[in-house]
C-alpha cells in the first residue's frame, strides 16, 4: 500500500477548520504590546507615590501647617516675646517628629496678635529685641527693625517677615512659613 506523506495541515482531519487567519507576526507584536501596557501600569503604581511623597512640603498654601506656640494669658500687653516653633521636619524620605524650626517674635495687643519670624531677611541669623525693648536688632550685621516689623537701618532688604496666627482653646498657633533671604520680595521656601 503506498502511504502519502503530506503536510499538517493536508494530515488534518477532513471535518477540521483552522479558523485562525491572523498571520504570526501580528499575534506577536499584540503580545509585545500587551506586556509594555502591563509594565507602565505596574511602574506607574510605584513611582506615582513616591514623587508625591517627594515633592509634597510639610506645609503649603493648600494645606497650611498650623503649630502651637504659647498660651494667650502667658504674654504680658504689649511686650514682645520671641516663642520657639517646634513641629516635624520632613526631607525626602524621613519625617522627625518635634524638632526645633525656628522662633517667633509674639505681641498681645488688647485682642491682637502679632507675630514676626525671628529669622533675620538678610542672611537668616536670630533677630533680638534691645535691651530697651524699643526695637529689634540682628546681631550679625545690625539690621535694625521697629517694633512693627518694619526695616529702619543695615543691609537687610525687607523687613521682619509677618506670621499668620490664631487662636484656638486659648492656645496660640501660627501658620509656619520660611521666606527667600537676601531677597526685597517675600518669597516663600518651600523645601
Ligand atoms: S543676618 Fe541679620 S543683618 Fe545680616
Amino acid at each position: 500500500m503506498l502511504l502519502a506523506m503530506g503536510s499538517p495541515k493536508e494530515d488534518a482531519a477532513p471535518n477540521e477548520v483552522d479558523t485562525d487567519t491572523t498571520p504570526a507576526p501580528t499575534r506577536r507584536r499584540a503580545l509585545e504590546l500587551l506586556v509594555a501596557a502591563g509594565s507602565a501600569v505596574y511602574t506607574c503604581s510605584l513611582v506615582v507615590p513616591a514623587s508625591q511623597f517627594l515633592t509634597t512640603p510639610e506645609g503649603s498654601a493648600e494645606q497650611p501647617r498650623w503649630l502651637r506656640l504659647a498660651k494667650l494669658d502667658s504674654l504680658s500687653e504689649g511686650v514682645p516675646t520671641r516663642v520657639q516653633v517646634r513641629g516635624a521636619q520632613r526631607d525626602a524620605f524621613t519625617v522627625t517628629p518635634e524638632v526645633t524650626l525656628g522662633s517667633v517674635w509674639l505681641t498681645r495687643k488688647g485682642s491682637e496678635l502679632q507675630a514676626f519670624s525671628a529669622e533675620c531677611p538678610h542672611l537668616g541669623c536670630a533677630v533680638d529685641l534691645v535691651a530697651a525693648g524699643t526695637s529689634f536688632s540682628c546681631p550679625c550685621h545690625t539690621s535694625r527693625f521697629g517694633l512693627d516689623g518694619h526695616a529702619e537701618s543695615g543691609p537687610s532688604p525687607r523687613g521682619m517677615d509677618t506670621l499668620v496666627t490664631r487662636v484656638t482653646d486659648g492656645w496660640i498657633e501660627v501658620e509656619f512659613r520660611r521666606y527667600r533671604q537676601g531677597s526685597v520680595e517675600r518669597v516663600e521656601v518651600t523645601t
